[in-house]
């Protein structure tokens, strides 16, 4: 198959009307893409996982089925097994091993990016001038933004190896160029 964003875009809009999850998709793949580059990988490749990396949730969308059931639809449908794999690892439930530089750099990006996506969309500048402190203390705060696992994100920072400040300035630059498409305000 032709591992392209678009194919993965046109796999992923076709099981997810939801435009929250849309776009959590594109925070996401605007993060890994941010590593990939960092990191010297295959950009398309992280991209196109990042942005499938819940593209059945909306169908499935219990831990007892989200990932695994979406893994064989997306083997179906032609990708491979480095993308199938890396997607069923972002799920602490399957405690499957994150030995690849993708596996951890997705499960790093995925509940960070939803997270600064949050700080952005109480702002009244979006994430222009968003800072690695204001992101820290909203961590802090509980109620804010309350679905996103705190110790997911910490752990992130600590698998890639970086500094939690670090990890969040690079989340935030990734996720600057697509603020529109992210339905944050430009200040
Ligand atoms: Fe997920
Ligand atoms: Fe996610």
């Amino acid at each position: 198959m032709d591992l392209t964003r678009a194919r993965a875009w046109e796999t992923l809009t076709r099981h997810t009307r939801s435009e929250a999850l849309r776009r959590h998709a594109l925070a996401v793949e605007a993060s890994t893409r941010l590593y990939a580059r960092r990191f010297g990988e295959d950009e398309e490749l992280w991209g196109v996982t990042a942005l499938l990396h819940d593209f059945d949730y909306e169908i499935h969308p219990t831990l007892a089925k989200h990932p695994q059931d979406g893994a064989p639809i997306l083997r179906e449908e032609g990708y491979p097994e480095e993308v199938v794999e890396a997607i069923l690892s972002h799920a602490e439930h399957l405690a499957m091993p994150r030995d690849t530089s993708l596996k951890r750099t997705l499960f790093a990006c995925d509940e960070l990016s939803g997270f600064v996506h949050a700080c952005g969309l109480v702002r009244p500048d979006g994430i222009d001038t968003l800072e690695p402190k204001s992101v820290r203390k909203k961590l802090k705060q509980p109620s804010f933004a309350a679905g996103v696992h705190r110790d997911e994100v910490y752990a992130g920072a600590q698998l890639l190896e970086l500094e939690l400040d670090d990890h969040i300035r690079n989340v935030v630059e990734a996720l600057r160029p697509i603020a529109p498409e992210l339905g944050l305000r430009a200040g």
